[in-house]
Protein backbone atom coordinates (compact mmCIF):
# COMPACT_ATOMS: atom_id res chain seq x y z
CA UNK A 1 0.00 0.00 0.00
CA UNK A 2 1.25 3.46 -0.42
CA UNK A 3 0.61 4.39 3.37
CA UNK A 4 1.93 3.35 6.97
CA UNK A 5 -0.55 3.31 9.88
CA UNK A 6 1.07 3.95 13.30
CA UNK A 7 -0.38 4.44 16.66
CA UNK A 8 -1.50 8.08 17.46
CA UNK A 9 1.89 10.13 19.22
CA UNK A 10 1.53 12.94 20.99
CA UNK A 11 3.13 14.96 17.98
CA UNK A 12 0.38 13.65 16.01
CA UNK A 13 -1.92 16.35 17.28
CA UNK A 14 -2.20 18.99 15.42
CA UNK A 15 -2.10 16.94 12.36
CA UNK A 16 -5.08 14.78 13.31
CA UNK A 17 -6.93 18.04 14.49
CA UNK A 18 -6.39 19.61 11.23
CA UNK A 19 -7.54 16.52 9.42
CA UNK A 20 -10.63 16.19 11.98
CA UNK A 21 -11.23 19.97 11.57
CA UNK A 22 -11.00 20.41 7.14
CA UNK A 23 -13.12 16.62 6.42
CA UNK A 24 -15.96 17.84 9.12
CA UNK A 25 -17.72 19.61 5.53
CA UNK A 26 -16.97 16.78 3.23
CA UNK A 27 -20.10 14.41 4.63
CA UNK A 28 -17.35 12.98 6.91
CA UNK A 29 -18.81 14.56 10.07
CA UNK A 30 -19.38 12.51 13.32
CA UNK A 31 -21.67 12.63 16.47
CA UNK A 32 -18.45 13.54 18.13
CA UNK A 33 -17.35 17.18 18.63
CA UNK A 34 -13.84 18.23 17.13
CA UNK A 35 -13.38 19.27 21.32
CA UNK A 36 -14.35 15.62 21.96
CA UNK A 37 -12.07 13.96 19.72
CA UNK A 38 -8.85 16.36 20.95
CA UNK A 39 -9.84 14.91 24.85
CA UNK A 40 -9.88 11.32 23.63
CA UNK A 41 -6.15 11.98 21.67
CA UNK A 42 -4.89 13.43 24.60
CA UNK A 43 -6.43 10.66 26.98
CA UNK A 44 -4.73 8.46 24.97
CA UNK A 45 -8.12 6.94 24.07
CA UNK A 46 -6.99 4.50 21.07
CA UNK A 47 -6.65 5.94 17.48
CA UNK A 48 -4.93 5.42 14.63
CA UNK A 49 -3.11 7.63 12.03
CA UNK A 50 -1.81 7.05 8.13
CA UNK A 51 1.31 8.57 6.79
CA UNK A 52 1.97 9.04 3.34
CA UNK A 53 5.56 9.94 2.52
CA UNK A 54 5.81 11.79 6.15
CA UNK A 55 2.22 13.64 5.81
CA UNK A 56 -0.74 12.20 7.63
CA UNK A 57 -3.11 11.89 5.17
CA UNK A 58 -5.96 9.84 7.59
CA UNK A 59 -6.70 9.01 11.31
CA UNK A 60 -8.93 6.80 13.32
CA UNK A 61 -9.87 7.27 16.66
CA UNK A 62 -12.30 5.73 18.70
CA UNK A 63 -13.02 5.95 23.05
CA UNK A 64 -13.47 3.12 24.93
CA UNK A 65 -16.39 2.14 27.76
CA UNK A 66 -15.73 -0.77 29.49
CA UNK A 67 -16.70 -3.72 26.85
CA UNK A 68 -17.83 -1.02 24.27
CA UNK A 69 -16.23 0.99 21.76
CA UNK A 70 -17.44 4.27 20.10
CA UNK A 71 -15.49 4.74 16.85
CA UNK A 72 -15.73 8.66 16.73
CA UNK A 73 -14.02 9.79 13.50
CA UNK A 74 -12.54 8.56 10.86
CA UNK A 75 -10.84 11.12 8.69
CA UNK A 76 -9.36 11.12 5.40
CA UNK A 77 -7.57 13.95 3.55
CA UNK A 78 -9.72 14.72 0.13
CA UNK A 79 -7.52 13.17 -1.98
CA UNK A 80 -7.23 9.96 -0.16
CA UNK A 81 -11.22 9.15 -0.09
CA UNK A 82 -12.57 5.86 -2.11
CA UNK A 83 -9.22 4.55 -2.13
CA UNK A 84 -9.72 1.75 0.99
CA UNK A 85 -8.09 4.10 3.64
CA UNK A 86 -11.06 4.15 5.39
CA UNK A 87 -11.75 0.61 5.82
CA UNK A 88 -7.61 -0.21 6.30
CA UNK A 89 -7.84 2.32 9.19
CA UNK A 90 -10.82 0.91 10.93
CA UNK A 91 -9.22 -2.68 10.83
CA UNK A 92 -6.13 -1.24 12.47
CA UNK A 93 -7.97 0.86 15.26
CA UNK A 94 -10.46 -2.37 15.81
CA UNK A 95 -7.44 -4.37 16.39
CA UNK A 96 -6.02 -1.81 19.04
CA UNK A 97 -9.36 -2.04 20.34
CA UNK A 98 -9.86 -5.74 20.81
CA UNK A 99 -6.49 -5.48 22.54
CA UNK A 100 -8.32 -3.17 25.00
CA UNK A 101 -10.91 -6.50 25.48
CA UNK A 102 -13.69 -4.29 23.44
CA UNK A 103 -16.34 -6.78 22.62
CA UNK A 104 -18.66 -4.18 20.77
CA UNK A 105 -17.44 -1.75 18.22
CA UNK A 106 -20.30 1.00 17.52
CA UNK A 107 -20.35 3.36 15.11
CA UNK A 108 -22.64 6.21 14.77
CA UNK A 109 -22.93 8.04 11.68
CA UNK A 110 -24.89 11.29 11.27
CA UNK A 111 -26.88 9.93 8.18
CA UNK A 112 -26.37 7.30 5.57
CA UNK A 113 -23.32 8.29 3.50
CA UNK A 114 -19.97 6.60 1.51
CA UNK A 115 -18.66 5.13 4.76
CA UNK A 116 -21.78 2.95 5.47
CA UNK A 117 -21.24 0.82 2.60
CA UNK A 118 -17.82 -0.01 3.78
CA UNK A 119 -18.64 -0.61 7.17
CA UNK A 120 -21.08 -3.05 5.88
CA UNK A 121 -18.46 -4.90 3.83
CA UNK A 122 -16.04 -4.67 7.18
CA UNK A 123 -18.69 -6.76 9.08
CA UNK A 124 -20.95 -4.11 10.85
CA UNK A 125 -24.35 -4.52 10.92
CA UNK A 126 -27.10 -1.81 11.00
CA UNK A 127 -29.18 -1.91 13.76
CA UNK A 128 -32.76 -0.49 11.88
CA UNK A 129 -34.62 -0.55 15.41
CA UNK A 130 -31.64 1.83 16.49
CA UNK A 131 -32.81 5.93 17.01
CA UNK A 132 -29.56 8.05 18.10
CA UNK A 133 -30.92 10.58 21.06
CA UNK A 134 -28.63 12.77 22.55
CA UNK A 135 -28.67 15.61 25.01
CA UNK A 136 -26.80 18.35 25.65
CA UNK A 137 -25.90 18.40 29.62
CA UNK A 138 -25.20 21.60 31.31
CA UNK A 139 -21.24 22.36 31.62
CA UNK A 140 -19.68 20.68 34.45
CA UNK A 141 -18.24 23.47 35.48
CA UNK A 142 -18.34 23.16 39.64
CA UNK A 143 -16.08 19.60 39.19
CA UNK A 144 -13.65 21.49 37.10
CA UNK A 145 -13.30 24.29 39.07
CA UNK A 146 -13.29 22.24 42.30
CA UNK A 147 -10.54 19.85 40.99
CA UNK A 148 -8.56 23.48 40.24
CA UNK A 149 -9.07 24.96 43.62
CA UNK A 150 -7.57 21.47 44.94
CA UNK A 151 -4.82 21.67 42.67
CA UNK A 152 -5.48 18.68 41.07
CA UNK A 153 -4.92 17.99 37.39
CA UNK A 154 -5.43 15.39 35.12
CA UNK A 155 -2.04 13.65 34.27
CA UNK A 156 -0.34 12.28 30.86
CA UNK A 157 -1.76 9.20 29.79
CA UNK A 158 1.84 7.40 29.54
CA UNK A 159 3.18 7.38 32.84
CA UNK A 160 3.06 3.87 33.59
CA UNK A 161 4.87 2.74 31.19
CA UNK A 162 7.59 5.78 31.72
CA UNK A 163 8.38 3.61 34.99
CA UNK A 164 11.28 1.89 34.08
CA UNK A 165 12.28 -1.61 35.65
CA UNK A 166 11.21 -2.06 38.67
CA UNK A 167 8.69 -5.11 38.09
CA UNK A 168 8.24 -6.76 41.06
CA UNK A 169 6.99 -3.51 42.66
CA UNK A 170 5.14 -2.55 39.57
CA UNK A 171 3.48 -5.99 39.32
CA UNK A 172 2.51 -5.91 42.82
CA UNK A 173 0.88 -1.95 42.49
CA UNK A 174 -0.88 -3.51 39.02
CA UNK A 175 -1.99 -6.73 40.85
CA UNK A 176 -3.62 -5.50 44.13
CA UNK A 177 -4.36 -1.52 43.20
CA UNK A 178 -4.78 -0.93 39.38
CA UNK A 179 -6.64 -3.87 38.31
CA UNK A 180 -8.99 -3.62 41.41
CA UNK A 181 -9.71 -0.52 40.72
CA UNK A 182 -10.08 -0.40 37.27
CA UNK A 183 -12.10 -3.40 37.04
CA UNK A 184 -14.67 -3.11 40.20
CA UNK A 185 -17.29 -5.61 38.50
CA UNK A 186 -14.66 -8.18 38.10
CA UNK A 187 -13.26 -7.68 41.51
CA UNK A 188 -16.40 -8.04 43.19
CA UNK A 189 -17.37 -11.01 41.39
CA UNK A 190 -14.72 -12.32 43.26
CA UNK A 191 -15.28 -11.24 46.44
CA UNK A 192 -12.27 -8.61 46.04
CA UNK A 193 -12.79 -5.37 47.54
CA UNK A 194 -10.74 -2.26 45.60
CA UNK A 195 -8.34 -0.65 47.67
CA UNK A 196 -9.24 3.17 48.96
CA UNK A 197 -5.71 3.80 50.46
CA UNK A 198 -2.15 2.59 50.48
CA UNK A 199 0.66 3.79 51.50
CA UNK A 200 4.55 3.74 50.20
CA UNK A 201 8.21 3.36 51.99
CA UNK A 202 11.07 3.32 51.45
CA UNK A 203 14.13 4.76 51.04
CA UNK A 204 14.66 8.44 49.31
CA UNK A 205 14.31 8.33 45.80
CA UNK A 206 13.23 5.12 44.92
CA UNK A 207 10.19 6.19 42.95
CA UNK A 208 7.21 6.46 45.52
CA UNK A 209 6.00 10.15 44.10
CA UNK A 210 6.41 8.45 40.90
CA UNK A 211 4.56 5.12 41.10
CA UNK A 212 1.62 7.65 42.35
CA UNK A 213 1.81 9.57 39.63
CA UNK A 214 1.91 6.44 37.54
CA UNK A 215 -1.27 4.47 38.74
CA UNK A 216 -3.18 7.69 38.68
CA UNK A 217 -2.14 8.20 34.84
CA UNK A 218 -3.04 4.57 34.86
CA UNK A 219 -6.36 4.97 35.63
CA UNK A 220 -7.02 8.22 34.00
CA UNK A 221 -8.45 9.69 37.52
CA UNK A 222 -7.46 13.14 38.37
CA UNK A 223 -3.88 13.23 40.68
CA UNK A 224 -4.91 15.67 43.64
CA UNK A 225 -1.67 16.44 45.93
CA UNK A 226 -2.11 17.22 49.05
CA UNK A 227 0.24 19.75 50.11
CA UNK A 228 0.18 20.21 54.17
CA UNK A 229 2.55 22.85 54.18
CA UNK A 230 0.40 24.75 51.83
CA UNK A 231 -3.13 23.81 54.12
CA UNK A 232 -0.86 24.94 57.12
CA UNK A 233 -1.29 28.49 55.43
CA UNK A 234 -5.11 28.57 55.86
CA UNK A 235 -3.96 28.67 59.92
CA UNK A 236 -5.43 25.33 61.20
CA UNK A 237 -4.04 22.07 59.43
CA UNK A 238 -7.10 20.06 60.86
CA UNK A 239 -9.79 22.12 59.87
CA UNK A 240 -7.72 22.98 56.38
CA UNK A 241 -7.43 18.96 56.24
CA UNK A 242 -11.37 18.76 56.99
CA UNK A 243 -12.10 20.90 54.22
CA UNK A 244 -9.90 19.46 51.27
CA UNK A 245 -12.06 16.04 51.94
CA UNK A 246 -14.83 17.67 51.81
CA UNK A 247 -14.29 18.80 48.43
CA UNK A 248 -12.55 15.34 47.58
CA UNK A 249 -15.66 14.04 48.25
CA UNK A 250 -17.41 16.08 45.54
CA UNK A 251 -15.26 15.23 42.88
CA UNK A 252 -16.31 11.96 40.27
CA UNK A 253 -13.13 10.06 41.35
CA UNK A 254 -9.51 11.35 42.49
CA UNK A 255 -6.28 9.80 43.55
CA UNK A 256 -5.14 11.75 46.17
CA UNK A 257 -1.27 11.91 47.12
CA UNK A 258 0.36 13.13 50.84
CA UNK A 259 3.82 12.91 49.99
CA UNK A 260 6.07 12.85 53.64
CA UNK A 261 2.94 11.20 55.92
CA UNK A 262 5.28 10.95 58.71
CA UNK A 263 4.86 14.78 59.31
CA UNK A 264 1.34 15.10 59.82
CA UNK A 265 0.71 11.54 60.86
CA UNK A 266 3.78 10.82 63.40
CA UNK A 267 3.62 8.75 66.36
CA UNK A 268 1.85 10.47 68.20
CA UNK A 269 3.41 9.45 71.86
CA UNK A 270 6.31 11.31 71.27
CA UNK A 271 4.90 14.66 72.05
CA UNK A 272 7.51 16.20 70.91
CA UNK A 273 5.75 17.56 68.03
CA UNK A 274 3.32 19.97 69.24
CA UNK A 275 -0.28 20.63 67.94
CA UNK A 276 0.08 17.48 65.68
CA UNK A 277 -1.96 14.98 67.51
CA UNK A 278 -5.09 17.29 66.61
CA UNK A 279 -4.16 16.83 62.74
CA UNK A 280 -3.31 13.11 62.84
CA UNK A 281 -6.94 12.50 65.06
CA UNK A 282 -8.72 14.79 62.35
CA UNK A 283 -6.76 12.25 59.09
CA UNK A 284 -7.64 9.24 61.78
CA UNK A 285 -11.47 10.59 61.20
CA UNK A 286 -11.72 11.86 57.93
CA UNK A 287 -10.05 8.49 56.11
CA UNK A 288 -13.55 6.48 56.92
CA UNK A 289 -15.54 8.58 54.80
CA UNK A 290 -12.99 8.78 52.27
CA UNK A 291 -13.43 4.86 52.07
CA UNK A 292 -16.71 5.11 51.44
CA UNK A 293 -16.55 6.53 47.88
CA UNK A 294 -16.02 4.45 45.36
CA UNK A 295 -13.85 5.79 42.58
CA UNK A 296 -10.84 7.65 44.68
CA UNK A 297 -7.84 5.92 45.84
CA UNK A 298 -5.75 7.81 49.04
CA UNK A 299 -1.58 7.06 48.28
CA UNK A 300 0.42 8.43 51.39
CA UNK A 301 4.51 8.09 51.00
CA UNK A 302 6.87 8.29 53.88
CA UNK A 303 10.54 7.54 54.07
CA UNK A 304 9.99 6.50 57.78
CA UNK A 305 7.44 4.24 58.10
CA UNK A 306 8.37 3.26 61.40
CA UNK A 307 7.80 7.17 62.84
CA UNK A 308 3.76 6.57 61.69
CA UNK A 309 1.30 6.47 64.41
CA UNK A 310 0.52 2.86 63.92
CA UNK A 311 -3.16 3.29 64.36
CA UNK A 312 -3.04 5.42 61.50
CA UNK A 313 -1.38 2.24 59.26
CA UNK A 314 -3.83 -0.09 60.35
CA UNK A 315 -5.33 -2.55 58.09
CA UNK A 316 -9.44 -1.03 58.15
CA UNK A 317 -7.26 2.17 57.39
CA UNK A 318 -4.55 1.24 54.68
CA UNK A 319 -5.11 -1.84 52.90
CA UNK A 320 -1.77 -2.29 51.85
CA UNK A 321 2.25 -0.83 52.86
CA UNK A 322 3.61 -1.36 50.03
CA UNK A 323 7.72 -0.91 50.26
CA UNK A 324 9.28 0.64 47.68
CA UNK A 325 12.66 -0.24 47.52
CA UNK A 326 16.44 0.63 45.65
CA UNK A 327 16.27 -1.44 41.77
CA UNK A 328 17.93 -4.08 41.60
CA UNK A 329 20.66 -5.23 38.69
CA UNK A 330 17.40 -5.78 36.13
CA UNK A 331 15.26 -3.02 37.26
CA UNK A 332 19.18 -0.11 36.99
CA UNK A 333 19.36 -2.37 33.10
CA UNK A 334 16.12 -0.48 32.25
CA UNK A 335 16.43 2.61 33.95
CA UNK A 336 20.14 2.88 32.49
CA UNK A 337 18.85 1.74 29.30
CA UNK A 338 16.36 4.66 29.50
CA UNK A 339 19.14 7.49 29.80
CA UNK A 340 21.36 5.89 27.75
CA UNK A 341 19.41 4.53 24.67
CA UNK A 342 20.99 7.53 22.09
CA UNK A 343 24.23 5.21 21.72
CA UNK A 344 24.60 1.31 21.20
CA UNK A 345 27.75 0.94 22.61
CA UNK A 346 27.57 2.20 25.95
CA UNK A 347 28.17 -1.27 28.08
CA UNK A 348 25.47 -1.35 30.45
CA UNK A 349 26.30 -4.07 32.34
CA UNK A 350 29.45 -2.00 33.31
CA UNK A 351 26.79 0.76 34.47
CA UNK A 352 24.70 -1.38 36.27
CA UNK A 353 27.49 -3.32 37.85
CA UNK A 354 29.07 0.16 39.29
CA UNK A 355 25.65 1.50 40.20
CA UNK A 356 24.74 -0.87 43.29
CA UNK A 357 22.14 1.08 46.24
CA UNK A 358 21.61 4.06 43.12
CA UNK A 359 17.97 4.70 43.27
CA UNK A 360 16.46 5.63 40.05
CA UNK A 361 17.27 9.43 41.23
CA UNK A 362 20.81 8.62 41.87
CA UNK A 363 20.80 7.40 38.55
CA UNK A 364 19.39 10.09 36.57
CA UNK A 365 21.56 12.43 38.23
CA UNK A 366 24.46 10.53 37.33
CA UNK A 367 22.79 10.34 33.97
CA UNK A 368 22.69 14.11 33.47
CA UNK A 369 26.54 14.54 34.60
CA UNK A 370 27.11 12.38 32.26
CA UNK A 371 25.49 14.12 29.59
CA UNK A 372 26.57 17.17 30.42
CA UNK A 373 30.10 16.39 30.38
CA UNK A 374 29.54 15.39 26.83
CA UNK A 375 27.99 18.32 25.88
CA UNK A 376 30.26 20.39 27.39
CA UNK A 377 33.33 18.56 25.68
CA UNK A 378 31.09 19.14 22.08
CA UNK A 379 31.56 22.42 23.16
CA UNK A 380 35.57 22.94 23.10
CA UNK A 381 35.84 20.71 20.43
CA UNK A 382 37.51 22.07 17.50
CA UNK A 383 35.35 22.76 14.39
CA UNK A 384 34.44 19.31 12.22
CA UNK A 385 36.38 17.72 14.76
CA UNK A 386 33.66 15.06 15.64
CA UNK A 387 32.19 15.29 19.05
CA UNK A 388 33.20 12.80 22.13
CA UNK A 389 36.76 11.26 21.19
CA UNK A 390 37.86 11.20 24.50
CA UNK A 391 36.38 10.88 27.99
CA UNK A 392 37.38 13.44 30.89
CA UNK A 393 39.82 11.55 32.22
CA UNK A 394 41.53 10.79 28.65
CA UNK A 395 41.26 7.67 27.67
CA UNK A 396 39.91 6.63 24.43
CA UNK A 397 36.08 6.39 24.82
CA UNK A 398 34.38 2.89 23.39
CA UNK A 399 32.54 2.89 19.94
CA UNK A 400 34.93 3.85 17.01
CA UNK A 401 34.61 7.55 17.01
CA UNK A 402 34.23 7.31 13.17
CA UNK A 403 30.83 8.90 12.44
CA UNK A 404 29.98 12.09 14.09
CA UNK A 405 26.39 11.24 14.63
CA UNK A 406 27.14 8.09 16.10
CA UNK A 407 29.19 9.40 18.99
CA UNK A 408 26.59 12.14 20.32
CA UNK A 409 25.42 11.42 23.47
CA UNK A 410 27.26 10.36 27.11
CA UNK A 411 30.08 7.22 26.37
CA UNK A 412 30.24 4.48 29.07
CA UNK A 413 33.19 6.34 30.22
CA UNK A 414 31.51 9.96 30.74
CA UNK A 415 28.60 7.64 32.50
CA UNK A 416 31.42 5.59 34.84
CA UNK A 417 33.04 8.64 36.06
CA UNK A 418 29.57 10.02 36.77
CA UNK A 419 28.90 7.19 39.01
CA UNK A 420 32.15 6.88 40.69
CA UNK A 421 31.71 10.71 41.43
CA UNK A 422 27.83 10.41 42.57
CA UNK A 423 27.36 9.88 46.47
CA UNK A 424 24.49 7.47 46.34
CA UNK A 425 21.85 8.42 48.55
CA UNK A 426 20.87 5.03 50.22
CA UNK A 427 23.95 3.69 52.75
CA UNK A 428 23.62 -0.05 53.83
CA UNK A 429 22.57 1.34 56.41
CA UNK A 430 19.44 2.43 55.68
CA UNK A 431 19.08 -0.52 53.81
CA UNK A 432 19.37 -2.64 56.86
CA UNK A 433 16.75 -0.62 58.95
CA UNK A 434 14.06 -0.45 55.32
CA UNK A 435 15.02 -4.34 55.68
CA UNK A 436 13.82 -4.21 59.28
CA UNK A 437 11.18 -2.19 57.96
CA UNK A 438 9.54 -4.34 55.76
CA UNK A 439 9.70 -7.12 58.34
CA UNK A 440 7.65 -5.07 60.44
CA UNK A 441 5.39 -2.72 58.55
CA UNK A 442 4.90 -4.29 54.93
CA UNK A 443 1.56 -5.58 54.54
CA UNK A 444 1.14 -6.82 50.78
N1 LIG B 1 11.31 3.49 37.69
C1 LIG B 1 11.85 4.67 37.31
N2 LIG B 1 12.33 4.84 36.08
C2 LIG B 1 12.89 5.99 35.72
N3 LIG B 1 13.00 7.06 36.51
C3 LIG B 1 12.52 6.96 37.75
C4 LIG B 1 11.90 5.77 38.22
N4 LIG B 1 11.51 5.95 39.48
C5 LIG B 1 11.87 7.20 39.80
N5 LIG B 1 12.46 7.81 38.77
C6 LIG B 1 13.00 9.18 38.79
O1 LIG B 1 13.73 9.34 39.98
C7 LIG B 1 13.43 10.56 40.62
C8 LIG B 1 12.97 10.31 42.04
O2 LIG B 1 11.74 9.63 42.03
P1 LIG B 1 10.59 9.98 43.07
O3 LIG B 1 10.52 11.43 43.30
O4 LIG B 1 9.38 9.27 42.63
O5 LIG B 1 11.15 9.27 44.37
P2 LIG B 1 10.53 9.28 45.83
O6 LIG B 1 10.63 7.89 46.31
O7 LIG B 1 9.20 9.91 45.81
O8 LIG B 1 11.56 10.19 46.59
P3 LIG B 1 11.35 10.96 48.00
O9 LIG B 1 11.30 9.89 49.04
O10 LIG B 1 12.55 11.78 48.10
O11 LIG B 1 10.08 11.72 47.89
C9 LIG B 1 12.39 11.24 39.77
O12 LIG B 1 13.00 12.24 39.02
C10 LIG B 1 11.86 10.16 38.87
O13 LIG B 1 11.54 10.67 37.60
MG1 LIG C 1 8.47 11.66 46.72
Amino acid sequence: MHWLIHDYREDDLAAVVHLIDTTAGLGQESVFSLAECIGALTSRQPAVVAVHQGEPIGAALATVAGERAWVMRIAIAPGWRGRGLASALLRELERRLVACRVRRVAYVLPEEELLGEGLHNAGYTRRPAAAYFEKDEPPAGAAGGLLEELGGRLLPGDLWAKVAGMETEKNLIERRVVLPLAEPERAARHGVRPPRAIALFGPPGTGKTTFARAIASRLGWPFVELLPSRLADEGNLAAALRDAFARIGRLERALVFIDEVEEIAPVRTEGARGGMHGVTNELLKLIPGFREGEERLLVCATNSIRSLDPAFLRPGRFDYLIPIGTPDAAARAAIWSRYAAGRADVDLDALVGASELFTPADIEHAARVAAQAAFERDLVAPDGTPAGDSAPDGTPADGTGGGASGDDGASTADYLAAIAQARPTVTPAMIEEFGADITSHARV
